[in-house]
C-alpha cells in the first residue's frame, strides 16, 4: 500500500523542501520506492534535485487535467514531479472546478500499477490554500516542520483548524504523522526553549529525531543534490536517514 505523505506548515522557510528530499533519499536509501511531488510554485523542490523550473510536464498541466502526473526518475533513483512557476496560478484557475480539492487524490490514484509507489511524499506551499488543500486531501499522514525559532509556534492553531476541518468534510482518515523540530542549534538557549515548548505542547505528536542546523543541508540543493549525494557522512544525513526510521515505524 502506497503511503502518501503531505509536508506542511504555511509558515515559509520552516524546512518543508528540506524534510521533504531529504526523507524522499533517505526513504529511497531504505530501499523504498519514493515519488516526490513538488505543490509549490516557487519550485524549490524541482530545482534542488537538479531539474529546470522549465519542464515541460509538470503538476500545473497534471492538476489542469491535460495529462497524468509526469514523472521524472533522477540518476539516484528518485522519482520527482516536478512544479514551475506557473503553479501559482492554478489556485485562482481552479476555483471554479467540481470537487477541486480532489484532484492531486484522483491523479495519485490513476498511476500505473508498474509505477507504485512505497512513500509519495508532498511538498507543499507556504500557504493553506487549494494547492496545500490538495495535498491535504491526498495525504494519509502530515509531517510538520516546525523551525527551532522565536515565533516557531505562532500559525500552529491554525493549521491544527484546517486538520480538523478537511478531516470533516474531505479526508477522515488524515493522521498527523508528526512534528520535526527543524534548524536546531544546540548552542543556542532560544533554540533548546522552543524545541521543549513544542514538546510540551504538542508531547507524542513530535518526533524524536531532531533535524540540527547543518550548512550542507543548505549547500546540497545549490548542487542539485540530496545530503546523501552530497554529504553522506554529515549531521543532516544523520538527522534525516533517523526520521526515516520513524516514518517507516508510522501505523
Ligand atoms: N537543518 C538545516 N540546516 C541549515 N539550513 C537549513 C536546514 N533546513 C533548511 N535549511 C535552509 O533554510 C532555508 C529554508 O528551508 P526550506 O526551503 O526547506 O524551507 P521551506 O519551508 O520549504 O520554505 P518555503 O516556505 O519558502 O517553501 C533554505 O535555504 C534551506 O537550505
Ligand atoms: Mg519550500
Amino acid at each position: 500500500m502506497t503511503k502518501v505523505i503531505a509536508v506542511l506548515n504555511h509558515k515559509g522557510g520552516v524546512g518543508k523542501t528540506t524534510t521533504t528530499v531529504n526523507l524522499a533519499a533517505a526513504l529511497q536509501q531504505k530501499k523504498k520506492r519514493v515519488l516526490a511531488i513538488d505543490m509549490d510554485g516557487q519550485a524549490n523542490l524541482t530545482e534542488s534535485c537538479g531539474l529546470s523550473i522549465e519542464e515541460e510536464r509538470t503538476v500545473y498541466g497534471a492538476m489542469k487535467g491535460e495529462y497524468p502526473l509526469p514523472l521524472v526518475g533522477l540518476s539516484g533513483g528518485l522519482t520527482i514531479v516536478p512544479s514551475c512557476l506557473d503553479l501559482s496560478a492554478a489556485e485562482s484557475e481552479l476555483i471554479n472546478e467540481p470537487g477541486r480539492e480532489l484532484i492531486l487524490k484522483g491523479l495519485i490514484a490513476k498511476l500505473p500499477e508498474s509505477r507504485k509507489f512505497d512513500y509519495v511524499l508532498i511538498d507543499c506551499p507556504p500557504s493553506l490554500g487549494l494547492l496545500t488543500l490538495n495535498a491535504l486531501t491526498a495525504a494519509d499522514y502530515l509531517i510538520i516542520p516546525v523551525q527551532a525559532q522565536f515565533l516557531a509556534m505562532r500559525g500552529m492553531t491554525k493549521i491544527m483548524n484546517v486538520i480538523a476541518t478537511v478531516r470533516e468534510r474531505l479526508n477522515p482518515g488524515l493522521a498527523i504523522g508528526g512534528i520535526v523540530i527543524t534548524q536546531f542549534d544546540r548552542r543556542k538557549t532560544l533554540n533548546k526553549s522552543v524545541a521543549e515548548l513544542v514538546k510540551d505542547s504538542f508531547c507524542d505528536k513530535v518526533f524524536k529525531t531532531v533535524i540540527r542546523d547543518n550548512v550542507a543541508l543548505a549547500e546540497a540543493p545549490i548542487k542539485g543534490k540530496n545530503i546523501f549525494e552530497y554529504n553522506k557522512g554529515c549531521k543532516g544525513a544523520e538527522d534525516y536517514m533517523s526520521l526515516a526510521q520513524e516514518v517507516l515505524k508510522l501505523k
